[in-house]
């Protein structure tokens, strides 16, 4: 069976794209074979999570890629497909053909967010494309992944109602809280699952559980053609 795609896509820098990559594939990892692949160079901040944890453990079923341009990416992703169960695609926060194309070659594109209206006015564009992307690809799904969420306050409430009504994706229900676990273990190339945050740790599972029931509900579509998605990344 090929591979399923999944990828991050948010223009908003630190939206926590990378941060969700690394913990989910590396949950994945444990029943799974997963690629990863970093599209943000020169920045490369999940390369060098991975190099870290490379250089401190044994990583088992995680392998990581470094795509600088759409040929490299298609590449990555043709000479990959029938060896991995997963290849999650970390990407860079502008709107370019290589985040286009990233949106193309998607099963699942999911978009880091954090309850904040003027973050939601600003996923407007991105909500756009993926929109032109599922026109050509109905296959395609799209959610939004709470980050950073405060619970049981009114506004962060209100911000999710405006999600869904302004960019008409739904979301994950697995909302991810602000703690210091996501940071401080990416620091030491580790996961919240190795880290002593209970919390962090439930809902990292939590959401990698919903994207898993999400995929096998969607079963295994032929995904585009490489023409296909050459051409979606170069439109204007
Ligand atoms: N839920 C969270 N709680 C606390 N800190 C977080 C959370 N999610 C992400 N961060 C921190 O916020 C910063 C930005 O996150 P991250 O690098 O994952 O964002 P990004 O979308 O990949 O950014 P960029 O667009 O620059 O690549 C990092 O220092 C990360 O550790
Ligand atoms: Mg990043």
């Amino acid at each position: 069976m090929r591979a399923k795609i999944v990828s991050f896509v948010q223009m908003k820098g630190g939206a926590g794209k990378t941060t969700l990559c690394a913990n989910i594939a590396s949950t994945l990892s444990d029943q799974s074979n997963v690629l990863m692949i970093d599209t943000d160079f020169p920045q490369s901040s999940l390369d060098t999570w991975y190099q870290i944890r490379n250089d401190k453990y044994v990583i088992e079923n995680l392998d990581i890629a470094v795509a600088k341009n759409l040929s490299q990416l298609q590449k990555m992703v043709r000479d990959n497909l029938d060896t991995y169960d997963y290849i999650l695609i970390d990407g860079h926060p502008r709107i370019t053909n290589l985040t286009r194309a990233v949106v193309m070659l998607s099963d699942l594109a999911l978009i880091p967010l954090s309850p904040s209206q003027v973050e939601v006015w600003s996923t407007k564009h991105l909500a756009e494309i993926i929109e032109e992307a599922k026109a050509i690809n109905p296959n395609l799904e799209t959610r939004i992944c709470w980050n950073r969420y405060r619970v049981r306050t009114n506004s962060a409430e209100a911000v999710v109602d405006e999600a869904k009504k302004v960019l008409k994706i739904e979301d994950l229900p697995a909302k991810l809280g602000n703690r210091v676990a996501y940071l401080d273990s990416f620091a030491q190339g580790l996961t919240v699952a190795e880290w002593h945050d209970q919390a962090a740790k439930i809902e990292i599972w939590s959401l990698t559980s919903g994207i898993q029931r999400l995929l096998d509900k969607q079963g295994n579509h032929r995904i585009k053609t490489e023409a296909q998605v050459d051409k979606f990344a170069k439109t204007k």
